[in-house]
């Protein structure tokens, strides 16, 4: 008999996966279980031992076929599908961009058509304090919208860049492929999610650039709205990295920021996993 544990961590999403044996993942009763739970939670915390890029592209396709990622700098090399994302601070100015990038509210691939539906991160190395990756609940965000916001918004869409002035900081350059890859793209504000039908909003301050059909003003005017909506800590949950963990959220239906408030030169490293999605509708 398993014993594996799904644990809420009783805050505004998330849980926490106890006692799986990861290599039993692939399991089809198991990887049914995860990713119920996953659609459930939003946001799932799995500690363990770290993993080798192979083994952690086989643990991440229990939820869903991973694709590879846009930036070609970061591919591990030998396991397209796993990204390295290298997010300590450097004295001398060469942090990643991708890694001040995500101190903001975002989703991941937004900038895509199809984006990923999910994200797992894998720490290899965290520094000895800080560095926490912030989910906010965007499920949560849009029912407790006053009634009155939801019909304003209902049937709104949006363009998503690769950059917008929006942002607070500018994204990683790209070659000339991955521009050619990464057109505007128009998303609904309020998404359905494919397997419970319900409502989020579907925001992301990096790449949200404006509402269609809306003058620039009006349109940051509404964005700033939701957005100021979003920072409420009631929607928030912190995840807390030890070496090791597996954390895989829902593109979907959640936000993440990471807090940029580790000591200067500490390691932080983690291996990246995109899942597939589907059309945002
Ligand atoms: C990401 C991301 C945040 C972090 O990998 O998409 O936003 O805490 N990471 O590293
Ligand atoms: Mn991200």
């Amino acid at each position: 008999m398993s014993t594996l544990r799904i644990v809420p961590t009783n805050a505004a999403l998330g849980a926490r996966i106890e006692g799986l044996d990861r290599t039993q993942i692939a399991r089809p009763e198991i990887a049914a279980m995860l990713h119920k739970a996953l659609g459930d939670h939003l946001l799932l915390e799995i500690p363990g031992e770290p993993m080798t890029p192979q083994q952690t592209r086989d643990f991440a396709a229990a939820f869903g076929a991973p694709r590879i990622q846009l930036l070609r700098y970061k591919h591990s090399g030998e396991v397209p599908e796993v990204s390295v994302m290298v997010s300590t601070l450097m004295a001398d100015g060469t942090t990643d961009k991708t890694a001040l990038r995500a101190e903001d509210w975002h989703t991941d691939d937004s900038y895509f058509q199809t984006p990923a539906k999910a994200t797992l991160l894998h720490s290899i190395d965290i520094p000895s304090r800080g560095g926490d990756t912030w989910f906010c609940n965007m499920r949560a965000a849009y029912e407790a919208l006053p009634e009155a916001t939801k019909r304003r918004i209902d049937g709104l869409r949006a363009i998503h860049a690769y950059d917008t002035s929006r942002a607070r900081n500018r994204p990683s350059a790209r070659t000339a492929q991955e521009i050619a890859e990464t057109p505007d793209v128009e998303h609904p504000l309020v998404r359905t999610h494919p397997d419970n039908g319900r409502k989020a909003l579907y925001l992301n301050f990096n790449r949200l650039d404006r509402i269609v059909g809306m003058e620039r003003a009006e349109s940051d005017a509404l964005l700033d709205e939701l957005a100021a909506h979003c920072r409420k800590p009631e929607f928030h949950y912190a995840h807390k990295w030890a070496v090791g963990d597996a954390v895989i959220w829902d593109n979907r239906a959640t936000m993440h920021r990471v807090d940029v408030d580790y000591p200067m030169g500490e390691k932080r490293v983690m291996q990246r996993v995109l899942i597939e999605g589907d059309r945002p509708f």
